[in-house]
């Protein structure tokens, strides 16, 4: 490793650079009702402002139903804002594009193709010569540790061997920004942390951009540069909060999360999440839909 990227584990320095903004976005849904003729709509977001710095890890966490998948959606294109804009390198998003990789929580592998045919299916679609694209899917697999299972198939892998593979296809093309929505969710938790691990280990050797969903408390505090709390229904941004971890004791203490200054923060955040998911309760036994 370069004394550069050493350096960088050690300092994390977020230039001014901002890589993903976000401006007023507003997001309401067209609900057909069954009862009468007249459609109703449900604001799911309501103005949301962010701003994401280049090669930051961003862990979005709130209630379930609170818009986070919807939000992540319209970062990658896949949706479009009722209101505001989502604009990347100072470029307002108007679709899916290569720049952004998305990894969901259901592996979504093709069940016809083997690991290696898998992730080097977005460069196949992409006219890349079948060494080149070789040399570039053996790289990615060695990255998050698949090699010699390049000619098993999907349902030979693991959950865990599954959700490896999904990542390196979103490495393939270079996207500068992995969008990722609860994507070690259905996994079991020693799998889970040795995940963890190796996704930081992968930002800290490609730099990426990263946005994050999750539901678990402790993965954000271990993962995140900084968390952002939603609000229930429609979905605000309530706080965002840093946390004060350096990459290097991510990585090095075995022990982190039984630290002080994880056991704090995750205390901190475990509170502001904690009143969110009563109001989204409460919301629910009224069974409000606006
Ligand atoms: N296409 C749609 N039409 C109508 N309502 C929708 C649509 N997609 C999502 N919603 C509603 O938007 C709200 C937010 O959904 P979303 O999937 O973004 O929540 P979430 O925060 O990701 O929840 P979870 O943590 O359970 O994954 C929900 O109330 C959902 O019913
Ligand atoms: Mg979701």
């Amino acid at each position: 490793m370069s004394e550069e990227a050493v350096e960088n584990i050690l300092q994390p320095d977020f230039s001014t650079d901002v890589k993903l903004r976000v401006d007023n976005i507003v997001k309401k849904f067209v609900i057909n009702s069954k009862q009468n003729s007249e459609n109703s709509t449900a604001t799911v977001l309501d103005n949301i402002n962010l701003e994401v710095k280049k090669g930051e890890f961003l862990v979005i966490v709130g209630p379930s139903g609170c818009g986070k998948t919807t939000l992540l959606d319209i970062f990658a294109g896949l949706s479009k804002p009722t209101e505001g804009t989502v604009s990347i390198d100072g470029k307002i998003v108007d679709g899916p594009d290569l720049n952004r990789g998305i990894v969901f929580q259901q592996y979504a592998l093709f069940p016809w193709l083997t690991t290696a045919e898998n992730v080097g299916f977005v460069l196949e679609n992409q006219n890349v010569k079948k060494r080149e694209r070789d040399k570039i899917v053996n790289k990615l697999l060695e990255l998050v540790g698949l090699s010699g299972f390049e000619d098993h198939y999907p349902y030979q892998l693991s959950g865990g061997m599954k959700q490896r593979a999904a990542i390196a296809r979103a490495l393939s093309f270079e996207p500068d920004i992995l969008l990722m929505d609860e994507p070690f969710g259905a996994l079991d938790s020693l799998t889970r942390e040795i995940l963890q691990r190796e996704l930081l280990r992968i930002r800290n050797e490609t730099d990426k951009t990263i946005i994050f969903i999750t539901h678990s408390i402790d993965e954000a505090v271990f993962l995140a540069d900084r968390v952002a709390i939603m609000t229930a229904k429609p979905g605000t941004i309530k706080k965002i909060i840093r946390i004060p971890l350096s990459r290097h004791s991510r990585l090095q203490n075995e022990d982190i999360r039984s630290s002080k200054e994880f056991v704090q923060v995750r205390q901190e955040l475990w509170n502001l999440i904690k009143e969110e998911v009563i109001k989204s309760q409460k919301f629910f036994k009224l069974g409000g839909s606006k």
